[in-house]
């Protein structure tokens, strides 16, 4: 097992990312701290686990809320021991696909500031348990790499957490902290359970399409492998790089798009 016996935490541990991954831990040995909002949302997952004979626990985290965050950090060290592995796969819901003139300066910087928020307010909550060693996930998409309109505030957003992640790497390496940023396409078998199907069904309505079809023709055309990443290959990259199989690898953003974009 890839992550036995490791502590990891998981903010938005009840949306699609974070549940993927959070069942992928626990299946590779991980005990799981899943964070979020809506404790249905992290029932479900959590009993998921279960089911499997994982062990789990669920707590209601406002992961903007630096306090709350913070809280919840030492009260997980405190029960575990400490912190091995977390990761941000927190939603800050926004729009892409609409024109500047169209957006005002407060919807703009909503989805940089609360993106960077969470991830700050998360990592150094965890970071202060993660005894000589740990690893921190990130999650960005391909936004600041894009080559049409309408994606300002989405893309700033997504390059701004991954210089985050990068310089994060550099502040805790000398702590023996790992940190990762995860690049990923859209995942079509995430969208009908994540915030992505209402934020794409506008974009694409605007297009005069439907999500389906513009998902099938972006990977059809924009891929080199002529499809987009699925959840469970999303999970099973973070349950390797969290692991110590992966100990030579910090200040990386791990290209998961199938090709959408080269480095
Ligand atoms: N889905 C994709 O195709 C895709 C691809 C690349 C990157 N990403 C990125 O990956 C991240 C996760 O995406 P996802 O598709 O997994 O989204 P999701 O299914 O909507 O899940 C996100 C989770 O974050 C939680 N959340 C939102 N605000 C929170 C807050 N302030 N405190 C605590 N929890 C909060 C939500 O809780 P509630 O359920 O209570 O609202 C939700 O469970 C996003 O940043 C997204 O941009 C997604």
């Amino acid at each position: 097992m890839l992550l036995k016996d490791k502590i990891a935490v998981i903010y938005g541990g009840g949306g699609a990312i974070g549940g993927a991954t959070a069942r992928t831990f626990a299946r590779e040995g991980a005990e799981i701290f899943l964070a979020g909002r809506t404790l249905e949302r992290l029932e479900r997952v959590a009993a998921d686990i279960r089911a499997e004979g994982g062990q789990v626990h669920v707590e209601i985290v406002d992961a903007l809320d630096e306090k709350a965050v913070r809280d919840h950090a030492d009260r997980v060290a405190t029960q575990a021991g400490g912190i091995d592995v977390a990761l941000n796969a927190v939603s800050i819901v926004h729009t892409q696909g609409r024109p500047m003139a169209e957006v005002g300066v407060d919807e703009f910087m909503h989805v940089i500031t609360d993106n960077l928020r969470t991830n700050f307010v998360t990592a150094k909550a965890v970071a202060r348990h993660m005894k000589g060693s740990g690893v921190i996930l990130t999650l960005t998409a391909p936004g600041s790499r894009i080559t049409s309109p309408g994606f300002l505030g989405h893309g700033v957003a997504c390059g701004a957490v991954e210089t985050f992640s990068r310089l994060l790497a550099v502040e805790l390496g000398g702590s023996g902290i790992r940190v990762i940023c995860l690049r990923s396409d859209a995942i079509p078998d995430a969208i009908p359970l994540s915030y992505t199907q209402g934020l794409f069904d506008d974009m694409t309505r605007r297009l005069g399409t439907t999500t389906d079809a513009w998902i099938e023709q972006h990977a059809r055309q924009d891929t080199l492998l002529g499809r987009l990443p699925k959840l469970e290959q999303v999970a099973d990259y973070a349950a390797f790089v969290a692991s110590d199989r992966a100990g030579a690898m910090t200040g990386a953003l791990a290209n998961l798009t199938c090709g959408s974009i080269l480095d």
